[in-house]
């Protein structure tokens, strides 16, 4: 039986710490950290992490970034989604599904209209109300410079029922 534990972050000295990196490299392999902390450098301290235990073993993860953007003239708050890993021999039964379902509850609970992620595979997104964004959007990129372009595999959901704009976005910082 699954149990969804939803916290801040995952401190270094924690638990779970080493299981979540684990579960995490081998999700995304390039340029894998040794610590959990590598992510957290790369992405920044996340808002809310949910992590979904299958008895004493991590088998799932998502991590929140709650972040104030600009969209066109007006500065929104928005949930950006990322880190999203299930362990190898449980993908497939919707896992992902009901992690993302989670952080939109979350995210409506704090009246937060829109969830931004950046997909490898959009279409794994589609059936959680993701739509593929063409907004030309401005963000800090690895190498400390920001650019402007539309980010390929960048999806957006409604979450409130406010339609998203195709105007231009500034993520105010990186990608997660
Ligand atoms: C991508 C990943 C998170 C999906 O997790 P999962 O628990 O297997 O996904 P779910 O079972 O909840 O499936 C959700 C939807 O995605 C689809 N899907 C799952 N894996 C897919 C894949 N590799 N390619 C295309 N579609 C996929 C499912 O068919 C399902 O579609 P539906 O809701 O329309 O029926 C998991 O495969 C993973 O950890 N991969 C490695 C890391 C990664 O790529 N993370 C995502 C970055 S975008």
């Amino acid at each position: 039986m699954n149990q969804l534990i939803k916290t801040d972050y995952i401190a270094a000295s924690g638990k779970f710490a080493a299981q979540v990196c684990a579960l995490l490299n081998d999700a995304f392999p390039d340029g894998a950290p040794n610590e959990l902390g590598g992510y957290y450098l790369l992405h920044g301290v996340p808002t809310t992490t949910m992590l979904l235990r299958e008895g004493r073993r991590a088998v799932g993860h998502l991590a929140m970034y709650e972040r104030r953007i600009k969209l066109a003239d007006e500065t929104v708050e928005v949930g950006l989604l990322g880190e999203i890993a299930i362990a190898a021999d449980r993908r497939g039964a919707g896992l992902a599904r009901g992690l993302v379902r989670h952080a939109h509850d979350h995210l409506q609970g704090r009246s937060i209209p829109f969830s931004i992620l950046f997909a490898y595979e959009p279409h794994v997104y589609m059936s959680s109300g993701y739509k593929v964004m063409q907004n030309e959007t401005r963000f800090l990129d690895a190498d400390g410079q920001w650019k402007t372009f539309v980010y390929r595999g960048s999806m957006y959901a409604e979450l409130l029922g406010r339609p998203w704009p195709n105007q231009p976005i500034d993520l105010c910082g990186p990608v997660v």
